[in-house]
């Protein structure tokens, strides 16, 4: 894979005929039409998989400081992660409007599902890579840390023991006596944490050295390989499964 990876600007992707007017005669044609900052410019975006347009190591750091940036802008979790890794990708996943990703906040407008800030960075992971590997390797190890692991990193923190938003703040809440409704700093923090978490599995996959560092616990294991797929087969997951059912 030493072909030379092209690398595309914004210019490349303007239309030549430029404009507004362009731009609406085009919306109509179908084909893969995004508005970006520019005002009135219209781009066509490259052929779907865009692998190959993630071509150099993500600034791990800057993803976390832009995660944090965006979530205090006001994005929320969800869209502030997606947004920090699309934006330090560059184009053309930059050229994704983030609102897509606005819905993840607070684990889905709240309902305290999946944590947004995974939901947001999986999304720009999920972006990277389609339907290859990629994918599902790089969003497993980002659920599985997150849930084990005390976030956010850089503040008073709790672990969460799953990827969902409403365990993650009740621990932290625990943890820490604080309120949920005293969230904003801690959840801040942790939007930029868990952006910068998927770019490093990112940069890692890509330089070949990555390694998946949080396999499931042997006591989980077992009801998993019963309950799903197994002997049992009647359900599906991977979180733990002690913080919701007793053994038997
Ligand atoms: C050897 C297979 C096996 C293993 C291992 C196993 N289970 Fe089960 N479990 C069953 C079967 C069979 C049932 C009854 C039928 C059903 O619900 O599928 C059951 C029932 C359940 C139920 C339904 C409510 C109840 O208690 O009857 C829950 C919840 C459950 N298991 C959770 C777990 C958890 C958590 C673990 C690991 C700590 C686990 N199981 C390990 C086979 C297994
Ligand atoms: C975040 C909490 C949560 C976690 C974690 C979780 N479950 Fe559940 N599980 C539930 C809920 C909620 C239900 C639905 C119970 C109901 O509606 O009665 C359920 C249902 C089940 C049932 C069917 C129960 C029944 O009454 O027949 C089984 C079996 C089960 N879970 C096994 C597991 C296993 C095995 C794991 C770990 C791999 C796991 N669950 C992890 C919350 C959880």
């Amino acid at each position: 894979m030493e072909e030379k990876k092209r690398v595309l600007t914004r210019r490349d992707f303007l239309m030549s005929a430029g404009g507004a007017v362009a731009g609406i005669a085009l919306a109509g044609t179908g084909l893969g039409l995004l508005t970006p900052k520019a005002e009135g410019a219209t781009v066509e975006l490259p052929e779907y998989p865009w692998e190959q347009y993630f071509d150099k190591p993500l600034d791990v750091e800057k993803v976390r400081e832009l995660g944090a940036q965006y979530y205090g802008e006001g994005n929320g979790c969800a869209e502030g992660a997606f947004r920090a890794l699309i934006e330090e990708l560059g184009e053309p996943f930059s050229f994704v409007p983030s609102q897509l990703m606005n819905f993840g906040k607070g684990g889905g407008v709240a309902w305290g599902t999946l944590c947004g800030a995974i939901n947001g960075a999986a999304a720009a992971v999920s972006l990277v890579y389609g339907r290859g590997q990629g994918t599902a390797v790089i969003v497993n190890e980002i659920m599985a840390w997150y849930s084990a692991t005390a976030l956010p990193l850089s503040m008073e923190n709790s672990i969460s023991g799953s990827p969902l938003c409403h365990a993650s703040i009740a621990n932290w809440c625990k943890a820490t006596g604080k309120k949920s409704s005293e969230r904003g700093p801690r959840c801040k923090a942790l939007t930029g944490d868990v952006a910068a978490q998927a770019a490093l599995y990112m940069n890692q996959l890509q330089a070949g050295t990555f390694v998946p560092a949080h396999p499931m616990s042997e006591e989980t294991k077992a009801c998993f390989d019963c309950h799903v797929g197994g002997y049992a087969d009647d359900t599906l997951g991977k979180m733990d499964c002690a913080p919701c059912h007793d053994g038997h």
